[in-house]
């Protein structure tokens, strides 16, 4: 399957489980030289996967970071670009982000600081990658200040998805992709929504065929909601429904403790009960909002979350808009608006009884 970001020039296909070869893909991009980006997990993991590619490609070679997001900072991207640097590569390389959402943002923004920009591929190894962070040209590092607040929007000259990377993804971490999955439910409309309400479990069970296709819905709401708005100015903030509340999760537990995805699980309830409170969801739909938000795994949490302090948590994410909290919120089936027309209170009174 492929899937087309429609971005004029800058356009990219998504390869899914596609029979043709990345080798082949790469060697047509005329590079002249090709470095993959991994972690160590990966590099261990995928070993023989790696050697492959270095033997098939001449000129490839691989760096290799620390695994964890406390490592998506700049002082990692730094030491990818001594070591792209040191190899002396010209602007004719190409970099491939072989790995999770942390290996792609930091990879994708290397890419474009090297010689000004170099081309990149996205091969998205874990469900949240695959089916959010590796499509969009979204790329970023953390700062003490706050997550993803250094980066860029740097298009993939194309995203090359194999399922079977999928195999070895442990459980949690693949629970957790499934809260962006879910997500798109919300925002992707009528046919997604049912998607999910009839084939969650399968997702959930790892059904090779449903996660495909779960793989390419979710890449293509995400590639429409691109094409129509690559930097978020207006609907691809629709994008981070759910995050407003996941971030916050997020930042109180110093992003341990707690993954990305489990947040938006937390995130994608209260933003429904948001939806209720503040009368953006007309009551004949509630039933069919609770059915979907049952499936919503809530993870286990640290500790029981302060929600005075996070609601604070809320004001340091930079989807804040002129110190306004601004939060997506459901409206008819697989819609959803962007609004600020929520009050303290209204998020007070939500967050209290979520985390009741
Ligand atoms: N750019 C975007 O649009 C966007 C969107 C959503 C999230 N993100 C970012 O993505 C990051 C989270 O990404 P993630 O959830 O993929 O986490 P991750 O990249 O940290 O990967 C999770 C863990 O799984 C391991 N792993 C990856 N693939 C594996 C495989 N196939 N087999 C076994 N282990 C594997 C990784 O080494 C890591 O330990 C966050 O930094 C978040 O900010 C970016």
């Amino acid at each position: 399957m492929i899937v087309s970001v429609e971005l004029g020039e800058r356009s990219y296909p998504v390869y899914i489980d596609e029979q043709n070869s990345f080798v082949d893909l790469l060697k047509a991009t005329g590079g002249t030289s090709f470095v993959v980006v991994t972690n160590d997990t990966m590099a261990e993991l995928y070993a023989e996967e790696l050697s492959r590619w270095e033997s098939e490609i001449t000129g490839l070679q691989s760096v290799v970071v620390p695994d964890g997001e406390q490592y998506k900072n700049m002082e990692t991207v730094m030491s990818v670009l001594d070591s792209l640097l040191e190899a002396k590569l010209d602007r004719k390389t190409v970099v491939i982000a072989f790995g999770g959402g942390v290996i792609g943002d930091m990879t994708g923004f290397a890419a474009s600081l090297f010689l000004r920009g170099v081309r990149f591929v996205q091969v998205p190894t874990t469900l949240l990658a695959m089916v959010d962070s590796s499509v969009g040209g979204k790329t970023a590092v953390n700062h003490a200040m706050g997550k993803n607040l250094i980066g860029a929007f740097y298009q993939p000259i194309f995203v090359w998805i194999e399922t079977r990377f999928l195999d070895t993804l442990p459980e949690r971490e693949f629970v957790a992709g499934c809260g962006e999955v879910l997500k798109y439910g919300f925002i992707g409309g009528e046919s997604m929504f049912a998607f999910v309400e009839e084939q969650f479990q399968d997702v959930l069970a790892r059904d090779r065929d449903a996660v495909r296709e779960v793989v390419r819905r979710s890449i293509q709401i995400k590639a429409d909601v691109v094409a129509e708005d690559e930097r978020e100015t207006g609907r691809r903030a629709l994008l981070n429904f759910g995050h407003t509340f996941g971030h916050a999760l997020e930042k109180m537990y110093n992003y341990s403790g707690i993954l990305h995805g489990e947040g938006i699980f937390w995130g994608i309830r209260c933003a429904i009960d948001l939806g209720f409170e503040a009368g953006f969801i007309p009551t004949d739909l509630k039933a069919r909002y609770d059915r979907a938000a049952s499936k919503i795994i809530y993870p286990e949490l640290p500790s029981k979350p302060t929600v005075e302090s996070l609601f604070s948590y809320m004001f340091s994410d930079k989807k804040t808009e002129a110190g306004k909290l601004r939060f997506v919120v459901p409206t008819t089936i697989g819609e959803s608006i962007v609004s600020s027309a929520v009050t303290k209170e209204q998020v007070i009174s939500v967050m209290n009884k979520v985390f009741a």
